[in-house]
């Protein structure tokens, strides 16, 4: 299975069409939807439907679903397959609601389970099938969880280095072990092309996958610094596109840090952005700020 080596990492609320397309501009070599909930599929495919990827990027992004019952893991995925380039199991979500229901990083406490929902997927679609995951759910394990989902049958693995517990805190870890049976992805706290080479000398990965650091900064797919003329012309088609995607330019709030980190005035100029509800009051105010500080 050959992707390619940078890849942006699945983002709830975050890596929709319109980002995914920036991010490919700039060199991301493939993508993850948002996860989608397995539930949800087998009850109503056609409400999820806006989470699929578009014809013209379903070469490179796979379809992320997720859940704990290996029966409806594995519908859900057979009625998503050939929906987008491979079909990704999250095994990898910290958040409460998620794991209170067994799904996400619930499935590494029960690798028999997560075992099970592998090889459900696997033998109900035509597709290939990855798996993301952390390191363990409260300790590292990830020796055992790479050999589960091999045994299973898994095609790739991706994984973020750091325990479920540890949500967010602390350095991820980089310094696995790849024993090379299926392409490893390492992912977390990946912010340059630095980062990347490190990440992948250090786990002997084939590639990383990259989320937060691409947030308004999807530039780092191509390690160029943008100018503020290439930053402002990116951001006002990341408007114009996640408009024409979620026709609520309210969304385009959760980029505004990442596209004005370390500019000068940034902080009053979020303050202000941060209200607006209006697209052409948002693009005003962009254009309006990126010429301020250009003179
Ligand atoms: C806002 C946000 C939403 C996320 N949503 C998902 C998701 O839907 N599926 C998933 O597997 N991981 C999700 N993640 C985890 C990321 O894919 C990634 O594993 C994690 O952020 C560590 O990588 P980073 O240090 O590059 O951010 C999310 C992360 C963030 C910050």
């Amino acid at each position: 299975m050959v992707i390619g080596k940078v890849g942006l990492a699945p983002m709830a609320g975050i890596s929709n069409w319109s980002f995914r397309t920036l991010c490919f501009k700039f060199g991301a070599e493939f993508a993850y939807t948002e996860m989608i909930s397995a539930e949800s599929i087998v009850r109503n495919l056609k409400i999820n439907e806006k989470y699929f990827p578009k014809d013209i990027e379903k070469k490179r992004v796979a379809v992320q679903i997720f859940g704990s019952e290996p029966y409806i893991m594995s519908q859900a995925a057979s009625m998503v397959d050939g929906k987008g380039a491979w079909i990704d199991i999250n095994a990898g979500c910290p958040v409460k609601k998620v794991i209170k229901k067994g799904a996400g990083s619930a499935l590494l406490k029960d690798l028999k389970k997560l075992k099970k929902i592998i090889e459900g997927v696997k033998n109900n679609v035509k597709s290939k099938v990855s798996v993301k995951v952390r390191l363990g759910f409260d300790e590292d394990n990830f020796e055992r969880i790479y050999d589960a989902a091999v045994e299973a049958g898994a095609d790739m693995i991706a994984v973020h280095g750091r325990t479920a517990k540890q949500m967010y805190s602390g350095r991820a870890k980089w310094q696995i072990k790849n024993k090379g049976y299926i392409p490893l992805y390492i992912n977390g706290d990946i912010y340059n092309s630095d980062n990347i080479k490190i990440a992948m000398e250090l786990s002997g990965a084939d590639g990383v996958l990259i989320a937060r650091g691409a947030i308004g900064n999807p530039w780092i797919f191509s390690n160029i610094t943008p100018s503020i003329f290439e930053r402002k012309n990116v951001v006002l088609q990341h408007i114009d596109l996640l408009y024409l995607e979620v026709g609520d330019i309210r969304e385009f709030r959760k980029f505004v840090a990442g596209y004005t980190k370390g500019l000068p005035g940034a902080r009053q100029f979020r303050a202000k952005v941060m209200k607006i509800e209006e697209i052409d009051e948002l693009k005003m105010a962009f254009e309006e700020y990126f010429l301020s500080i250009s003179n």
